[in-house]
């Protein structure tokens, strides 16, 4: 018989109080330190990826997080190889899938789907990414990443560069960093692809958040300790022109840091398409890579915690 129970899901970063983040960034700096602590944590536990989108990282970080818990994944990586090609509701799914696993990620185009999918699961779910809406995996991984390099989230200058408009993992990651102290954002992009204005009044202006908008990479460098760069999203376009006209607005390349500071931190949830050039790859000041290794250890302990607000573990 199926039970209808409520859970506490991750839909949006805001969802979890700075407490709750820095608690799982003490679980993930541990699990980093001790991974065979956690190696039998979710011993029989079952994670289902709905991802209705593509992905690389999200997908495989999430089940690598759960093969390192020692728990079990199944589930699809594409709309057409689930019952959503047959007309099956988010709703429907979630219901369906709560009698198989005891938690949930799911990444959807629409806006809001994993919401509705929270609201009628009988187990956690995990927001892996909702249209251009929110990415909040993604945040606790770019958080982890900003928490190892600069030792918090105080006083932060942080540039913000390319697709501001459709990138989700920016909007996620304003979020988060709008509840510390003393931030300073640059928020550099085309005049087409600017923050949506329900963030900025919303997050920024509301929050008195100090912040610039501006068209000028080179113009902002020497002001930053970080540089988030993300990639024009393509998928999220109406006509291909406007995407090829936009798509190399900013790239990245080793002549740009002319004057940038010693202690950058040059941060990019990926995929990369042009906006980093490969040559900055080896500099000390590129922080990708390990952005991709701190995003499974966050999962891991979101995992972890989900599961046992849900009294599964
Ligand atoms: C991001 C996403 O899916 O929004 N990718 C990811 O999960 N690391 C960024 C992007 O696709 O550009």
């Amino acid at each position: 018989m199926f039970e209808k129970k409520h859970c506490r899901s991750l839909i949006d970063i805001l969802d979890f109080s700075p407490e709750e983040i820095q608690d799982l960034l003490v679980t993930a700096n541990d699990i980093i330190a001790h991974p065979e602590a956690y190696s039998e944590c979710c011993h029989g536990k079952k994670l289902a990826t709905l991802f209705f989108e593509p992905s690389t990282r999200t997908r495989l970080s999430f089940e690598a997080a759960m093969y390192e818990l020692g728990g079990h994944v199944l589930g699809f990586s594409e709309a057409q190889s689930s019952s959503a090609s047959k007309g099956e509701s988010v709703a429907d799914t979630a219901r369906v899938v709560s009698c198989y696993a005891d938690i949930i990620a799911m990444r959807h185009p629409k806006e809001g789907a994993a919401l509705v999918a929270s609201m009628n699961a009988s187990v956690p779910v995990i927001n892996a990414g909702d249209g251009g809406h929110l990415h909040p995996t993604q945040t606790l991984a770019d958080l982890l990443t900003i928490y190892r390099e600069k030792g918090g989230f105080e006083n932060l200058n942080v540039g913000l560069c390319g697709d501001l408009k459709f990138g989700r993992t920016v909007h996620s990651l304003i979020n988060a960093l709008s509840r510390y102290p003393g931030l300073k954002l640059w928020l550099i992009s085309p005049e087409e692809l600017k923050l949506p204005s329900y963030v900025k009044k919303e997050l920024l202006q509301e929050k008195n958040i100090h912040y610039v908008q501006t068209t000028d990479l080179e113009g902002c460098m020497p002001e930053l300790e970080i540089l988030y760069m993300t990639r024009v999203q393509k998928e999220r376009f109406f006509n291909e022109e406007d995407y090829l006209r936009l798509k190399d607005s900013y790239i990245l390349t080793p002549e740009k840091l002319h004057n940038a500071r010693a202690d950058l931190c040059i941060m990019h949830p990926l995929p990369r398409v042009n906006e980093i050039s490969v040559a900055i790859d080896d500099d000390p000041r590129a922080c990708y890579f390990k952005q991709v290794l701190y995003g499974k250890y966050m999962r891991m302990a979101l995992i972890l915690k989900l599961l046992k607000e849900a009294g599964t573990l």
